[in-house]
């Protein structure tokens, strides 16, 4: 395991998720997977659970930051010369060299898992994806169709939300934890921000949520997770305005979406 943060002892759930996923990657040709979603969904979340509940299946296994091409082009070359290649000057020929490395090791039949996490752009990384192992992306685009299967991300199932919160959270009740995650709509960054505040202040949950109905945006803000970068990088593009259908809470098309203070109170603002 070269890189890879370390494991999230409050990750709960995607189990499902997370058997589809190697089976995906088990059966497809080529063996990149895009993970796409709106910010905060846990696209990196499950990468990281993913590398490390199934690295008994890889002799390699490496995280690449990808957020910035030449984050991503540091990453690779780090790679390049933990393989002993030899690190020919500029973007291109690392990429290269990498591609040829990681090309041998799975025809000598040594399995590698390779992980982009936080690509902004496809053009960052399509010229850095070898063949022959499996490779995993994460990005809040869904433009990866030309070189991977793209797999959407979809918010946490109810049940999961509130394991989240009432593990993070001292005596949380259940039924408490239920109402927080619909104000949330199942968006695992808010239910870790939630549980970031209650966990540091004394401040009563059921008084929390009455807060956090009148001033949701916030009020989630308060709270920091620290396996969440502080300043996330923005979207590429603004959301638009959004509202869901009458009677039917929408979780927020991005974690900077603010809910309209004006009804219908459906209605996201980016
Ligand atoms: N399955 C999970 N179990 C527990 N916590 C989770 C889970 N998924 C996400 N989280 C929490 O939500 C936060 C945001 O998740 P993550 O960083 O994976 O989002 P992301 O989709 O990669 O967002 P971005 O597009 O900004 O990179 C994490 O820091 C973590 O606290
Ligand atoms: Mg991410």
């Amino acid at each position: 395991m070269r890189e890879v943060p370390p494991r999230n002892d409050f990750f709960v759930g995607r189990d499902r998720t997370l058997l589809e996923l190697r089976d995906q990657l088990a059966a497809l040709r080529p063996a990149t997977v895009a993970l796409h979603g709106m910010a905060g969904i846990g696209k990196t979340q499950l990468a990281r659970e993913f590398a490390w509940r199934f690295a008994a299946d890889y002799q390699l296994v490496w995280w690449i930051d990808a957020a910035g091409g030449l984050t991503a082009q540091a990453g690779v070359a780090a790679v390049n010369d933990a393989l002993g290649e030899p690190v020919p000057a500029g973007p291109a020929g690392t990429a290269q060299a990498v591609v040829r490395a990681l090309s041998r090791m799975a025809a000598t039949g040594r399995p590698w898992l390779l992980i982009y996490d936080n690509v902004e752009d496809v053009q960052d990384v399509a010229d850095l994806l070898p063949h022959g192992g499996h490779i995993l992306i994460t990005s809040r685009s869904r433009a990866f169709r030309q070189v991977g299967t793209p797999t959407p991300v979809e918010p946490l199932a109810r049940a999961e939300t509130v394991e989240l919160l009432t593990r993070r959270i001292d005596g949380l009740d259940p039924a408490l934890a239920d109402l927080l995650a619909t104000e949330i709509g199942d968006l695992p960054l808010a239910a870790a921000q939630i549980a970031a505040y209650l966990d540091t202040t004394p401040m009563d949950p059921a008084a929390y949520l009455g807060l956090f109905r009148a001033e949701q945006a916030r009020i989630a803000a308060l709270g920091h997770p620290v396996d969440y970068p502080r300043t996330a990088p923005p979207p590429r593009s603004g959301c638009p305005p959004t509202r869901s259908p009458a009677g039917h809470p929408r979780p927020p098309p991005c974690s900077r979406c603010v809910r309209s203070s004006r009804p219908p109170a459906s209605r996201w603002t980016c």
